[in-house]
């Protein structure tokens, strides 16, 4: 277990990492760096060199290892225009786009008024450049809204899913105020 000490990482991203550092040896805590990273980009939707720090730390790792791994791997965002709330990717590998992921890419655009890599002016919306094959080739076209997968999408699907997103934003920044 990595001792106590002063981090930049919050209380549920160390109870994550935790929870996953107990699966190992402790002499392998580099095994739970991929489960740490998904916990921060849980959080904050992007890693930031902080946080990435903050990992490298908290696992006794050089950070390098972890840039290495952060920078690999496209489930892993370290754009801050990502820090949107929802973060939208589109697989356009093969599979997909033979079942149509181009009309997809082209609605999401035109009705978030905003290109790939592009956030929305409030901050709801990341449209993530476009995805390699997430392995859901059978439910194509798809797509991962923060982490979640929707396959065998349409375009009233797509409405219905972003709507649904929007429409939470809106009744929980009703309660906040
Ligand atoms: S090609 Fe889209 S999930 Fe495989």
């Amino acid at each position: 277990m990595v001792a106590e000490q002063k981090t930049m990482l919050t209380k549920h991203e160390r109870d994550e990492i935790d929870s996953w550092l107990k699966r190992y040896p402790e002499e392998h805590s580099q095994s739970a760096l991929l489960a740490a990273l998904r916990a921060v980009m849980h959080e904050d939707h992007y890693l930031s060199t902080e946080k990435m720090d903050a990992v490298a730390d908290y696992l006794g790792l050089p950070p390098i290892a972890v840039y290495e791994v952060a920078s690999f791997y496209s489930m892993y965002e370290l754009d801050k225009k990502a820090a949107a709330k929802n973060t939208i990717s589109v697989c356009t590998n093969v599979s997909c786009m033979l079942n149509g992921s181009d009309k997809i890419v082209e609605h999401i655009e035109k009705k978030l008024d905003i290109k790939m890599g592009e956030s929305t002016a409030d901050g709801l919306f990341f449209f993530k450049v476009e995805e390699e094959c997430l392995a859901a080739c059978c439910g194509a076209p798809m797509m991962q809204v923060n982490h979640v997968y929707h396959e065998n999408l349409t375009i009233e699907k797509v409405d219905q899913i972003l709507d649904g997103l929007a429409k939470q934003r809106r009744s929980t920044d009703g309660e906040a105020g």
